[in-house]
């Protein structure tokens, strides 16, 4: 049974969706702890109410990234999970950090990457007059939002679509792309080749016939 460590700053909804996902498919894997960076975060409430351990480590508490990084490292190895999941974590993390989880820790990405890394993506695909949108989940990587890439879900962008319409649009198809990602990590189904990551058949599944 793998151990998944989930990271958030906010909402928490995207953990929400890992949580009902793994609880009702049986993966292979339990939620050990939610980790949130700020005390009073929506996503905390939701991840007591769904039965899971939560601890906070406030940011506001360390004087620089390397101390918080500290921080945050020793409570996640406390729960010695297999995989650290960001959900809406909106930190960014020291070298020494995603060293220390290099290869198995995800983040997912409100845009179709490598377009749009940063904040503001919706705003920034309206204005930029794209005609696909959408998320990516990637493994984090030294770099702010890049890294190997695992999945992606694509949206339409429509002509009557607002930054607030669009963004609804993609966290809906957040929800379906995340669970999916995890299982395909819990299940030992990814390989990574440079920056490419490659999906293992799910054992027992028919090879390509034909
Ligand atoms: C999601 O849209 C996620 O892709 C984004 O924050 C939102 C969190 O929502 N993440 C980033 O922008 C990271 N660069 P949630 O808290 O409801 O899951």
């Amino acid at each position: 049974m793998k151990k998944i460590v989930v990271l958030i700053s906010g909402r928490g909804s995207n953990m929400v969706a890992l949580a009902r996902a793994c609880a009702a498919e049986g993966w292979p894997a339990r939620i050990v702890g939610v980790i949130g960076n700020r005390p009073g975060a929506e996503g905390l409430a939701r991840a007591a109410e769904q039965g899971l351990p939560v601890r906070v480590v406030d940011h506001r508490e360390h004087a620089d990234r390397e101390s918080f990084d500290a921080a945050l490292a020793a409570e996640i190895d406390a729960l010695a999970p297999d995989l650290v999941v960001l959900a809406g974590f909106m930190r960014i993390l020291t070298d020494g950090f995603v060293r220390r989880y290099a290869g198995r820790m995800l983040n997912i990405h409100p845009s179709l990457l490598p377009a749009f890394p940063g904040l503001a993506t919706h705003r920034r695909a309206l204005a930029a007059g794209v005609r696909v949108h959408g998320s990516t989940v990637h493994f984090v990587g030294a770099e702010l939002d890049d890294g190997p890439i695992l999945a992606q879900s694509v949206v339409e962008v429509r002509d009557d679509d607002t930054e607030q319409t669009l963004e609804a649009r993609v966290l809906e198809a957040e929800h379906r792309l995340y669970p999916l990602a995890v299982r395909w990590f819990v299940e030992d189904r990814l390989r990574v080749e440079g920056r490419r990551v490659r999906l293992l058949p799910r054992p027992g599944a028919a090879g390509p016939s034909g």
